[in-house]
Parts: structure tokens; sequence; C-alpha cells
């Protein structure tokens, strides 16, 4: 087995693994032992991993199946990875600015999420993420007592309709997003969730995907959703991420809140994305 070099960030979340080579097989201790740092620091880089598409994709098996991408088209040859990608003279909207859940309008969304460093930019285009445990934590009594037995509904269509974000008006995108009708549809989650392998609890989602809180009026709603976001991407629970070429993010999504930033104009940007999809057999 091999002894991984863990360094938490300093952060809310978010830790640094080293002393392990992904482009070898893992055995099951030393997946173990990386499975046991993600849920105890949320959200994993692994500096100096030289990485083909096709290990990108074993190491991603490793902790549950693929999940199911709607909306990306793949890299040639691998249906289970997508190229986040903005070149250098790009003007289209950031890909992925607003604070999200991988996916959390489906019914079963993913456990995880792997991003793999091919191009970074000479400074900008850090990942943040939002430790939603640690936020749920740091609610004031009052405003965790509203959220007690509240459902979410969520949707992807404020992105993936065809009149949203990367809808028909998109053009210029070096990603290549599929927007269609299918991302009207809504699907429930409360807001306030289990973490099914620590147990913990936590908040799920943000407003953007969060369209609406069940049996709530609109406006009651969103005034609710925007008072939470305060908290959900308070500096207090961000980790800053930095990239590194060569690097593997992994993330947990069912306790942390991510989002793209800027500042590269110029530079190309360009990381390959695997998703861990929901996993039974952990629950
Ligand atoms: C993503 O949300 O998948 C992309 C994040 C990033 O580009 O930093």
């Amino acid at each position: 087995m091999t002894t991984l070099e863990v360094t938490p960030s300093g952060s809310s979340c978010g830790a640094t693994v080293g002393g392990v080579d992904l482009s070898s097989p893992l055995d099951s201790a030393t997946v173990a032992a990386i499975r046991d740092a993600w849920l105890t620091h949320h959200v994993l880089a692994f500096p100096d991993q030289v990485l083909s598409a096709e290990a990108l994709e074993q190491f991603t098996l490793h902790f549950g199946p693929f999940g199911d991408d709607p909306f990306f088209e793949s890299i040639d040859g691998h249906r289970h990875i997508a190229a986040i990608h903005r070149s250098a003279d790009e003007t289209s909207s950031l890909f992925a600015e607003s604070w999200h859940a991988d996916w959390s309008f489906q019914s079963q969304p993913p456990d995880g999420t792997c991003l793999l460093s091919r191009v970074v930019p000479p400074s900008g285009g850090d990942t943040l993420f939002a430790d939603q445990i640690s936020a749920l934590s740091r609610l004031p009594e009052g405003l965790r007592d509203q959220l007690v037995g509240l459902v979410a509904v969520h949707s992807a269509r404020s992105g993936y309709a065809p009149d949203g974000l990367y809808g028909q008006d998109d053009t210029g995108r070096s990603m290549r997003i599929v927007a269609d009708e299918s991302a009207y549809a809504t699907q429930t989650h409360p807001l306030i969730t289990t973490h099914p392998e620590t147990g913990e609890a936590t908040l799920y989602g943000t407003i953007g995907y969060i369209i609406g809180i069940e049996g709530m009026e609109r406006d009651a709603a969103t005034e609710l959703l925007l008072e939470l976001y305060r908290w959900q991407t308070a500096d207090e629970v961000v980790y800053r991420h930095r990239w590194e070429p060569d690097m593997l993010v992994m993330w947990d999504n069912r306790c942390v809140l991510h989002r793209a930033t800027g500042g590269y104009d110029g530079h190309e940007r360009l990381l390959h994305r695997t998703t861990i999809g929901y996993n039974p057999q952990v629950r």
C-alpha cells in the first residue's frame, strides 16, 4: 500500500495529496485511503500527475460508476470525458462562474467530479470550493430552523435550456455544450441532507440550479435562498484552488459547491472532466 502525504489546505476544505502515482494501477488499500481523505477534506488535489484519458477514466471508476453528463459533448473517443475549455481569444461568458453542485437537477446527482488540468493559464482561472457541512454549522439558529424540512426545486433551465445562458444565443464558445428542452425539467431535493457516507448534515445545492422551494411563494423563496447563499459562499467556508499543469482534483459533490473564476484573458485554459456517478454501493 502507498502511504499518502495529505496536506490540508488550511481553509475549511481541500487538501493536497502526494506520495502516489495515479498513472499506475492502484491497490484497494490505496483507493480506500484516498476515499478516506476525500471524505475528510471534500476536495483533493493531486499535483504532478501525467495521466492519459484512459488513466483518468480508471481513476474515476475507483470511486463509483461514471455519471450521466447531459448537455456536454464528450471529447473524441472518450464518451465519459468532457473538455472544460476556453481559448485564448474567447469572449463568451465564463463557463460555470456561478456557484453550483454538479447536475443537482438530476434525481440521483453525481457523488463527485474529477478535473484534470491540461493547459493552465499563467495566472487566474482558479476554482473555488465552498464547504457546505461547515456552512450549515455556521448558520444562525433561526435561519437553520427555517430550513428544516424544506424541499428545494432544482432545474437546469437557466443554463442549458434553449433560452438559457448556454442556449441558442451563446456563440463563439470553445466548449461543446448542447442545450435542449430537457433542461426545463425539475427535480426536488431537501435543502438540508445527510451525507450518505459520513452521516454529516450538509446543505445541498444553491440558488441558480435551485429555482424555488416547494410550497413557498416565489419571492419569499428567492429571499430565503439569497440569504442562505451568503452563508453558503462566505469566505470562511471557501477554499480557492490554484491550478498547476498536470494536476488532478476530485471533489465531493454531495457536500461542496464550486465555481470557476476568470482573470486569464488572452490565455488558453483546458481541463478534462469526468463525473463520479451516484453510487448505490456506498449507501
Ligand atoms: C466545472 O464546474 O466543472 C468547471 C470549474 C472550473 O472550470 O474551474
